[in-house]
């Protein structure tokens, strides 16, 4: 590590630690300890998370920190101090209260701040640094580790909340990519520690079109991956505190579907499947993807789903599956689709 990350890290444990403890035994800090008890956020958890407060005073952590001794220039580099354009700096996070983000070690290498007032981004981060990128860190990595490796499986949220809620019901290998798309390096991080991935992200459109994204690139890296799946635009977080733990575990966690029942469902949006065209072309793409199921009675099960549900023969769905099976492993065979597509359609006339 460079002096300056060193330093980085000094800095950001320094405000770690004044943060939190503003928000748990000052009254600078009063209105962000309501605020995480009145999300049913316990003493015992605010600790575990090192949560706190950033008071909403201008230059309340720069005068902080340079009396410590810290250099105004690091401090702007570590993302905790704002450079604007005008020359002039000031602290990043106001009247905000403060998540930090911590390494793989337990280290603090940024934050992320949430308004308590509406005002503003909803959350705010740090900046990048030498310490801190976004696209390589998960959110409570280090404490999720050993109940990742015990269970063999860990559960992805969009947002540190859904982690602190989980946490605290007893659920604790879980982890957040904090809102961005899933990469590459996030996926075979956790490729490292599981084989099974369960994402469970916020049942709107946003998290639906990103869960689709995370689970191909998960699939991708040799993981094996289960949606969750949660009713009408509801996060996590909000299920725990409606239901319980005990409804998260049975109902969103232990019977999260296969990636096939989630795609089967996800695809609907593209086609009208009144129209016949549309309905062959979505079978078409189904079938493409259950190709790639490699337990044969699994697949069995899909086929026959789909069977009923659009009145198709088996035999040639089977055969169909069979096909794209064979062209994976050989070369491109270009005539199958239009092969395929007539034997449907004469089905259908
Ligand atoms: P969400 O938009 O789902 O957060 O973003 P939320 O559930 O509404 O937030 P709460 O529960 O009211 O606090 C999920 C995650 O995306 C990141 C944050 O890490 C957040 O936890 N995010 C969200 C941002 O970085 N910036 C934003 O403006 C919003
Ligand atoms: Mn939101
Ligand atoms: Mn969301
Ligand atoms: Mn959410
Ligand atoms: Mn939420």
């Amino acid at each position: 590590l460079s002096q300056e990350s060193q330093s980085m890290l000094s800095a950001y444990d320094w405000l770690t630690k004044l943060y939190h403890h503003l928000l748990r035994y000052t009254k600078d800090g009063k209105d962000g300890y309501r605020y995480f008890r009145d999300r049913g956020i316990t003493d015992e958890t605010i600790d575990t998370f090192q949560l706190g407060f950033a008071p909403n005073i201008k230059d309340f952590t720069a005068t902080f920190l340079e009396k410590k001794g810290f250099h105004q220039q690091l401090l702007i580099k570590s993302g905790i101090l704002t450079l604007k354009d005008d020359d002039s700096v000031s602290d990043r996070f106001r009247g905000r209260v403060i998540y930090p983000i911590r390494n793989h070690l337990g280290k603090t290498v940024a934050f992320g701040g949430r308004t308590i007032t509406d005002q503003g981004p909803k959350y705010l981060n740090s900046s990048e640094s030498e310490l801190f990128h976004k696209g390589r860190i998960l959110y409570n990595f280090d404490l999720a580790k050993k109940h990742i490796r015990k269970t063999n499986e860990v559960i992805l949220f969009e947002g540190q909340m859904d982690v602190i809620s989980s946490y605290q019901a007893g659920i604790n290998n879980v982890v957040a990519t904090m809102g961005t798309a899933l990469t590459e390096s996030q996926a075979k991080l956790l490729r490292r520690y599981v084989d099974k991935v369960i994402i469970c992200y916020d049942a709107d459109h946003a998290g639906i079109e990103a869960t689709y994204k995370a689970a191909t690139l998960l699939q991708s890296v040799g993981c094996q991956v289960k949606i969750a799946r949660m009713n009408n635009g509801m996060d996590p977080d909000e299920f725990i505190r409606e239901n319980g733990a005990d409804s998260f575990r049975t109902e969103v966690i232990e019977t999260s579907d296969t990636f096939l029942t989630f795609y089967m469902n996800y695809l609907k949006k593209d086609y009208n499947l009144s129209l016949e065209g549309d309905r062959i072309q979505y079978i078409e793409m189904v079938i493409k993807e259950l190709a790639k199921i490699d337990s044969p009675i699994e697949r069995e099960y899909y086929v026959k789903e789909l069977s009923n549900e659009y009145g198709l023969m088996m035999d040639t769905l089977l055969e169909q599956v069979h096909t794209y099976r064979e062209k994976s492993s050989s070369p491109k065979d270009k005539s199958t689709k239009e092969r395929y597509t007539k034997k449907v359609q004469n089905q259908y006339q």
